[in-house]
């Protein structure tokens, strides 16, 4: 296993590219299970999730190449559908094969998703979608099998509003018998942008807000022209948050301004200054880092996935900050590390309270899960002396090449062998 070793404390300056969306790619990428054809992708980040999705179709049956951020997939002879557990032990997101493989062929096997460093993460709400347009579910050592039971279409409205499970339920209804209507249904730019590229295919899905309405197609395009992945906009949050720690100043291109309204909300109120475009943004450190009160909620409001870099920035902050965490309740592992570079946090349930300080130091941290990561990356950044984080692996699984994207604006970071 690898460590980051980083020496905090250096001012860093330049300019930072943003890569594809990982949560775009992925479930953009299981949907090539829906149909037999060849189907060209760019903007494909290249991190270890995509890579475990390309697998996973791989094992399914596909054929790929993946290439500069460009992936070519040819589903023609895919003819396995079953999700085994090593590759959903490794990425939840697998759980989006299941959706694609029951308009394939009727049926999936998955294994269990399980829960994972964030917490719980049921699948019920996907569970029962499926349940109300027609499928069936056992459990079985570990599995879950379903199959269609009935004509395939119908209404769902989700309890709890789920990102992959309002894709799941896309995927799986896309080519059904009848007209499925979706209710409550995840905002995020990430499913809208699986919409765009369905539809392309020549899938019939609508959106009117939060409701989604799938006229069920008999066939998809074999091959369509390349498809451009959306930006990342947490990643491109990650390095937003970096350009508001003292003394910085980051240009961050490639990214979409209008998926980040919230984002940008709070790196004003942490009093940077900033200068946009549709595309990029300029971002210049405040000297004082004001305070600020946050909840997580989802899209459009403040993403779960930038709390843990938003902490990062709040444990300088000049007073008391707080973060309510209403996604994943559970999402706070980071807090126990960042109190070793001598933040203040005292947690209380699913609310942070912390009370800023002027300097942190350098700490050996142990990295527990992908955004989390990224959280100890930002405060090794600023913290004075050196920093080593463990288990960085959690890191590639969704930030590309960012150990060179952090040492051309300046850092000081390097990998090592644990
Ligand atoms: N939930 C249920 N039952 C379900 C599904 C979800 O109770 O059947 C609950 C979850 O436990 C959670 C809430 O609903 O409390 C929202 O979860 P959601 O299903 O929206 O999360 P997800 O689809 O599993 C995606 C992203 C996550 C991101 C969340 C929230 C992908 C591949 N993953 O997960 O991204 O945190 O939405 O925005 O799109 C990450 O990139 O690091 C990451 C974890």
């Amino acid at each position: 296993m690898e460590k980051i070793v980083i020496n905090g404390g250096v001012p860093l300056k330049g300019k930072v590219s943003i890569s594809g969306s990982k949560n775009s790619a992925l479930p953009i990428l299981a949907s090539t299970a829906l149909f037999p054809g060849k189907y060209r992708f760019t903007n494909v980040p290249d991190i270890q999730d995509v890579r475990t999705m390309l697998e996973l179709l791989k094992i399914l049956g596909s054929e790929y190449t993946f290439k500069n951020n460009k992936v070519e997939i040819t589903s023609i002879k895919l003819n396995k559908d079953e999700a085994p557990y090593d590759l959903v032990k490794t990425m939840r997101a697998s759980v989006l094969i299941w959706g694609a493989l029951l308009t394939r062929f009727n049926k999936a096997k998955i294994s269990f998703p399980g829960g994972c460093a964030i917490g719980d993460r049921p699948v019920d709400q996907h569970l029962e979608g499926f349940e109300s347009i027609g499928y069936k579910t056992t459990i079985n050592s570990g599995y879950l099998q379903s199959y269609a039971a009935s004509a395939i279409g119908g209404s769902f409205s989700f309890k709890i509003k789920s990102v992959t499970g309002t894709e799941n339920l896309i995927l799986a209804s896309i080519m059904g018998d009848k007209r499925t209507t979706l209710l409550n249904c995840s905002l995020e730019p990430e499913v809208d942008d699986l919409i765009k590229f369905l539809n392309s295919l020549g899938a019939c899905i609508k959106r009117i807000k939060e409701k989604i309405i799938i006229t069920p197609v008999s066939k998809l395009k074999k091959q369509t022209k390349s498809y451009k992945i959306i930006p990342d906009r947490i990643e491109a949050g990650t390095f937003m948050y970096l350009a508001c720690l003292p003394k910085n100043e980051l240009t961050i291109s490639n990214i979409d301004i209008s998926a980040l309204k919230d984002v940008i909300m709070t790196i004003k109120q942490l009093g940077a200054k900033i200068k946009q475009t549709t595309t990029s943004i300029k971002i210049t450190a405040p000297s004082k880092i004001k305070p600020l009160r946050v909840e997580t909620n989802p899209y459009p409001h403040f993403p779960t996935d930038l709390q843990a870099q938003l902490m990062a920035v709040l444990i300088l902050g000049k007073g008391a900050s707080r973060i309510k965490e209403n996604v994943f309740p559970n999402r706070f592992i980071h807090v126990a590390e960042l109190r070793k570079l001598g933040a203040q946090i005292e947690l209380q349930g699913n609310l942070a309270k912390i009370q800023g300080i002027k300097s942190i130091a350098g700490a050996k941290m142990q990295a527990s899960d992908l955004r989390a990561s990224a959280g100890l990356v930002l405060g090794a950044l600023s913290a004075a002396g050196q920093s080593e984080i463990f288990r960085i692996y959690h890191l590639d699984r969704g930030y590309e090449g960012i150990d060179n994207k952090l040492r051309a604006i300046g850092a000081k970071i390097c990998r090592t062998k644990e």
